[in-house]
């Protein structure tokens, strides 16, 4: 399995530790970071956490967090996650940097990720979980073919859990 992944205008790779930089100051952008981290600000050592785990993910299962660049650009625009949610599976979740949003990035990356967990990774759904607020995310997940299926309570309000079967 490779775990770069590539779509029309974007390329997907896993994050390393040289990308700590990069994602503190992405992740600390107010409108970035508010539905991510449930209005905290996320710190160096929560930054060096998440590259561990997804370095770990990547080594043992195959997913984590990827970085979204454009195919003809220079540095990231966003990024692109499967993690764990709860013990029902695994979510996905997207964030772009503020210049990045209103193109379309977030969902063709997610959609690559999606595609990649039900094909290769051979998950039998994937998941997501949008803050009532997120309207912006909440978009995505439709986009995705996602479709609502429980509302659970958040730090930020009720969280819409969203599914897409194989
Ligand atoms: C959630 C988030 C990634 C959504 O970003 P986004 O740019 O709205 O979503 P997309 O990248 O899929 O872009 C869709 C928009 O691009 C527009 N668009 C423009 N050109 C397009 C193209 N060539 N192809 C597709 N869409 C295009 C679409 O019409 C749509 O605009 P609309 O919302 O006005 O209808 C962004 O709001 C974000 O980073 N939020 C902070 C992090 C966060 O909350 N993440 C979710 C946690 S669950």
């Amino acid at each position: 399995m490779n775990p770069v992944l590539t779509t029309d205008r974007l390329v997907l790779r896993p994050v390393t530790a040289h990308d700590h930089a990069g994602l503190l100051a992405h992740w600390t952008e107010p409108e970035v970071r508010r539905f991510l981290f449930d209005g905290a600000v996320p710190t160096p050592a929560q930054v060096t956490a998440i590259i561990e785990d997804s370095a770990r993910d990547f080594a043992s299962a195959g997913y984590g967090l990827w970085l979204i660049r454009e195919t003809d650009g220079l540095g990231p625009v966003g990024t692109v996650a499967l993690r764990p949610l709860d013990d029902l599976g695994l979510e996905v979740v997207y964030s772009l940097d503020p210049g990045a949003q209103g193109r379309g990035y977030a969902t063709e990356a997610a959609r690559a990720v999606v595609e990649y967990a039900l094909g290769p990774l051979g998950l039998p759904e994937v998941l997501a979980e949008v803050d009532e607020g997120n309207t912006a995310s909440a978009a995505v997940a439709a986009r995705l073919g996602m479709t609502p299926f429980a509302v659970v309570p958040g730090l930020l309000g009720p969280m819409i859990r969203y599914r897409r079967a194989r």
